[in-house]
This record gives C-alpha cells, structure tokens and sequence, in this order.
C-alpha cells in the first residue's frame, strides 16, 4: 500500500510472498466474504478473458472480472459499446475453465441491460446459466437502483460501476474522469444508491482522491478503485494494460510486466530463424521408427 495517502490508512499485506502465500491456503471467494472485506485487507480484482490467463490470475485475485473492455483490449474495438451478450458469454465460459478460487464477476453489455428490470433479469440469468459465473457487473448508479433489486433479491448478485462509466462515453463526450467537487455529491448518491438496492461491491472508476475516499465512507460495501486511488478497499486493472499488452495507457495504469516488447521480440527471432532455416532444430523434430 502506498505511504503516500494523507487520506486514510488501511490495513495491508506488505509482503507478496506473504499474501501469496496467504491465499493459496483460501477457499473459493464468495459473495458473502468478498462484500465482508469491507474496510480490510485491500481486495485484489483483475480482468481476464482467456482461460490460461484465468488460470494465472485465480492464483493472486479475489476477483476475475471478465470485463466488456475485452471489447477493446482483445477485439480492437474503439470502444465498449459494440460488444454483445455472445462475446461476454464466450469469454466468461473461458475463464470460467480457468479460474477455481477467485469470484468470476461478468460485465453486463450495453444494451442488456438498460431497458427494464426484466430485460435485465432475462440477460443477467442467461449469462449465469451460460457461464456458470457468480455475479454479474453493470454500470450505473440511482437510474439502476431498480434493476439491482430486481436482479439482487432473484438470485443474482450485482457488482455496481459508478463514477466514470465507458458505457456512457458518448452522452459524457469521451472517457472524462469525475474530479469537479460540483459533481461529487451525484457520485456519492450513486454509491448510496447502489448499495441500498443491494449491490454487494461498487467498480468506482476514474475519480479524484478525495471523492474515492468519500465514497468509500458513505457505503458499508467494498469499493473497488480503478483510477480512483488507494482509498477505495480494493483495485482493480485491465490485465493487458497491466502486462503491458495494449499500446494506449491511462494515466492510472501502473504497467507491471512489457509483454509487448517481450512478443514482438520472440514473433522478430522466430522470423529470421524460419528465412534462415535455423528453426526448425534437430531437437524439433520427429525421428523415424521402424514401426508404428
Ligand atoms: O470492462 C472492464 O474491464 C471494467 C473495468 C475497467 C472495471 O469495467
């Protein structure tokens, strides 16, 4: 955790051999104990989409978020708002195959969800019988206090996302981070919304330090920070932004590996050794038998 919050201090595993260490003798997160690490230890959530990179995140992460920014991170789309139902199932049946401790939480796409609490039931089950998630994810404060009701008291659980939402890019005019204190109290009354509708954690994206730590005093359920700073009660990152996997980085983005550079390399020698024959090696081939 960083020394650098005046805001508040919060308890944190200092060690990551430690935390590691730590989870690999934890049971499989659920809804109850994830909404009961409120105010503890910091919550750790990533976004996966495929089931090998499930696998390796489900050995650190409280939460795999199959996020709809797989939209743009993996089907280089401009944005979010062209993924559907069938790409978000698709990817959560993955990683689905790949994760076993870790809450898989799937976003709900836009257009899913919006019209009616029904509309959003008949969409939200489908993606739970279809991939056997545990919750799902939907951007939106007070105007979907119904629908997270709705959804909450019918078995399913809802990850709310206040603050900057991406589904709603094109009304904001782009990606625009909340930091005017004139909007601070709408995003507040969005986090309250939520939670008495039932929401057991809140996505609070891209929003200035003080409101992050506001909000994360006004609900009793965790808020988990993504450019909102290390006074929400947990984090969460894009994995190919983290990895280093995807060329445009937000300024919150604290890049933790340079995949990129490591790919274009290994794609660059794997070229020259197949024009210069010196791949395929002796050691890459099969060698005849005698018999089958
Ligand atoms: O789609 C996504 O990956 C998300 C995270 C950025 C929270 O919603």
């Amino acid at each position: 955790m960083s020394t650098t919050s005046t805001i508040s201090k919060k308890p944190g595993i200092s060690d990551p051999e430690q935390a590691s260490e730590n989870y690999a003798k934890k049971k499989k997160m659920t809804v109850p104990a994830f909404r009961a690490r409120k105010g503890g230890a910091p919550l750790v959530c990533l976004t996966a989409y495929t089931a090998h990179v499930a696998r390796l995140v489900d050995e650190h992460a409280d939460m795999i978020l199959v996020g709809d920014s797989l939209g743009m991170v993996i089907h280089g789309m401009p944005n979010t708002l062209g993924v559907t139902m069938e790409h978000m199932i698709m990817h959560g049946q993955a990683v689905m195959r790949g994760a076993e401790k870790a809450l898989v939480v799937v976003d709900m796409p836009f257009g899913s969800f919006e019209e009616s609490p029904e509309v959003a039931f008949r969409n939200a089950s489908r993606m739970i019988k279809e991939t056997n998630c545990t919750a799902i994810k939907l951007e939106g404060g007070r105007e979907m206090a119904k629908t997270i009701t709705y959804l909450s008291t019918r078995g399913i659980p809802v990850v709310a996302h206040i603050g900057l939402m991406p589904q709603q890019m094109n009304t904001a005019g782009g990606f625009k981070a909340v930091r005017a204190k004139d909007q601070f109290e709408a995003v507040i009354a969005d986090a309250k919304a939520v939670e008495a509708a039932g929401a057991f954690a809140v996505v609070v994206e891209g929003v200035a330090v003080r409101l992050a730590n506001e909000v994360t005093k006004a609900v009793d359920i965790p808020t988990i920070g993504i450019g909102a700073s290390v006074e929400c009660d947990g984090q969460i990152l894009v994995f190919e932004d983290m990895i280093g996997l995807f060329p445009r980085v937000p300024t919150f983005v604290k890049r933790y590996g340079n995949m990129e550079d490591m790919m274009r390399d290994g794609i660059a020698r794997y070229a020259n050794e197949v024009r210069d024959r010196s791949f395929p090696a002796d050691e890459h081939t099969y060698k005849a038998k005698e018999s089958g």
